[in-house]
């Protein structure tokens, strides 16, 4: 049966993973996959994370199963960090969380539920998105439909087109829209940009389905969530696809969350065993040790205090990259918009060739797009790769 099978070729961003691990070059620069890395490279295991590591290990009894729902009190300390504390939406039972295998478990799990309520469902993603996106809704079986997003010539979210395609989705599409440190562009929607947004997905009947994958690393843990507080408090029903990958650092251990908001608590307590059965028939249950930190650190002053320095670190790091790329850019070309966008990812609008060759004569790694990493940069390699840039211009 499987000799019919034709090899594939491997996702692009594991793919340039894998070929930057392979590369002996020691002054290679990785700015392709999404993970945080430190002034020296590396990508460091939280110091809040090695305690409640630490703690659970001495304090662990048992490895029984927890249920498909995995552990309430990561639910809850989820559903705070998302939607913020003293939520209406949680006080009145109009959401439950369940904890997923990464942000991936709950994008694929909220999809198969959708495809569930109503089995030709329309999702729009915006022009780009992530591109793992499109396997795990299409995948389901939900039928795709695109956005405009990011203007490619200011490299801005042209969100004029957006709207104005949005008005053509008909009541009961769903509508993916990032949280913040939109990836693969790193532009984002302001406030009052999510408040327009919001308003033509209530008049229209749309359903939102926002992926937070970078909840802290934007602006902070509540400037970031601001827009998508915004929605929730303003729909009837919507889908939140947490991910502990990035604040938390905790890539491999695949620990995210789905956020399930319906009209009435009755509603949600029906949808939810349904979501639940959905997740029972793929994975039964989610894995524990990733969800167990996160719930160790949530629910300790001290660790949470420390956890938050750490992501606040990280953020601002991010930020002052940001600004000392721009400026090291900017004696041949205005690069200025990736001090003004957020999060890890921005978009150097250069061609595939001239990724190319910053790849084989500099060993600087990108994505094809030209998507880069800018946590992956460090005050040591900016000249590096401001001066490979500047050669492959030709400026
Ligand atoms: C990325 O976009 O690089 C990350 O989200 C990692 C991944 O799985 O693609």
């Amino acid at each position: 049966m499987f000799e019919t099978l034709q090899p594939l070729p491997q996702d692009p961003i594991l793919q340039l993973m894998q070929t930057f691990r392979e590369d002996n070059r020691p002054d290679k620069v990785d700015l392709g996959i999404g993970v945080y890395k430190d002034d020296a490279g590396n990508t460091p295991i939280m110091a809040a994370v090695h305690e409640a590591e630490r703690r659970l290990l001495e304090g662990e009894t048992t490895k029984s199963y927890v249920g498909p729902a995995g552990s309430t009190g990561f639910n809850s300390a989820m559903a705070e960090l998302i939607l913020g504390s003293n939520s209406p939406l949680v006080r009145d039972g109009r959401v439950s969380v369940i904890q997923t295998p990464g942000g991936c478990g709950a994008l694929r799990m909220a999809a198969e539920f959708l495809r569930l309520c109503k089995a030709d469902t329309k999702v729009w993603v915006s022009t780009p998105t992530w591109a793992n996106h499109l396997p795990l809704l299409g995948g389901a079986g939900l039928t795709i439909r695109e956005y405009p997003y990011l203007n490619p010539e200011t490299l801005q979210v042209d969100f004029g087109a957006m709207l104005e395609t949005l008005e053509r989705a008909d009541a009961g599409d769903v509508v993916l829209l990032h949280g913040c440190c939109h990836n693969p562009s790193g532009a984002d929607l302001s406030l009052a940009q999510w408040q327009e947004v919001t308003s033509l997905i209530q008049r229209k009947g749309l359903l939102p389905f926002v992926d937070m994958a970078y909840q802290g690393l934007g602006e902070g843990l509540d400037a970031d969530a601001a827009g998508l507080r915004h929605l929730a408090s303003a729909v009837p029903e919507m889908l939140i696809a947490g991910s502990c990958s990035k604040n938390f650092g905790l890539y491999r251990e695949r620990t995210g969350a789905l956020a399930l908001v319906s009209e009435t608590a009755t509603v949600n307590a029906a949808a939810t065993s349904q979501l639940l059965s959905v997740i029972r028939s793929h994975y039964s249950m989610p894995p524990a040790h990733g969800a167990s930190i996160v719930e160790t650190i949530l629910g300790d002053d001290d660790l949470r205090a420390q956890w938050q320095q750490e992501l606040n670190g990280m953020c601002e790091r991010i930020l002052h990259l940001r600004h000392a790329f721009a400026g090291a850019l900017s004696s041949f070309g205005d690069f200025e918009f990736i001090a003004r966008q957020r999060g890890m990812f921005s978009f150097l609008g250069i061609s595939p060739e001239q990724v190319g060759r910053l790849r084989k004569e500099h060993g600087i790694y990108m994505l094809e797009s030209s998507r880069v990493n800018v946590a992956g940069l460090n005050d040591h390699v900016l000249p590096q790769v401001a001066s490979a840039l500047r050669e492959v211009l030709g400026k």
